[in-house]
């Protein structure tokens, strides 16, 4: 696809026409997204195709429990830092367009870039069941302690990329 290009959320982008398909995360945008970045705690990457936001992910740092993270012998420190994705979503009129894969690379290269500068071993995503093939095909594992989120988490080692 042409005309593409990610960038910080602005305040006066224009959500009104989005839908993903999952009212929470379309609420997120439209009526949270501004506000958290403003106020430091999430920050949102847009994806424009010419001047149409047509997905965004959202995040944040976390700290991941060394234990959940089974497949690492041990990390020595109880827990390690992370990427949080917190939120993803493409619009639905745009889905099956690789832009859902664009924007979690993205992420990936902010989040490696990062621990560049600021020790960060994983990205971490908390997936809806409908999603998590896409996190999975992606190289993403799931942390097998539910713990008290409502869905489960899964992670990327920075290490291994
Ligand atoms: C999940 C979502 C971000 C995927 O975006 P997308 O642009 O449609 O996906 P892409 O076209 O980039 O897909 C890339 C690859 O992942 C696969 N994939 C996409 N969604 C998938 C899913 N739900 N389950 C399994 N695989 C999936 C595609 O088949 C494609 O594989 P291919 O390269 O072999 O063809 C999008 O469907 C969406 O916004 N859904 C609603 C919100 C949501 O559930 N967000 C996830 C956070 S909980």
């Amino acid at each position: 696809m042409d005309d593409l290009a990610i960038s910080h959320l602005k305040e006066d982008d224009d959500f009104s026409g989005f839908s993903c398909g999952e009212s929470d995360l379309d609420d997120f945008i439209m009526e949270d997204a501004f506000r958290n970045q403003r106020n430091g705690l999430t920050n949102t990457y847009v994806l424009y195709k010419g001047n149409l936001p047509v997905g965004f992910y959202s995040i944040v740092m976390e700290s991941v429990r060394s234990a959940d993270i089974t497949d690492v012998k041990s990390f020595g420190i109880p827990s390690v830092a992370a990427v949080l994705v917190a939120r993803l979503a493409v619009d639905s009129r745009y889905q099956g367009k690789c832009l859902g894969q664009a924007l979690l690379y993205d992420a990936i290269y902010t989040a490696k870039e990062l621990s560049r500068t600021i020790a960060c071993r994983l990205v971490v995503v908390d997936s809806k069941p409908e999603s998590a093939g896409f996190y999975e095909k992606h190289g993403f594992r799931q942390i097998t302690a539910l713990g008290r989120r409502r869905y489960p988490r899964y992670y990327l080692d920075l290490l291994t990329i």
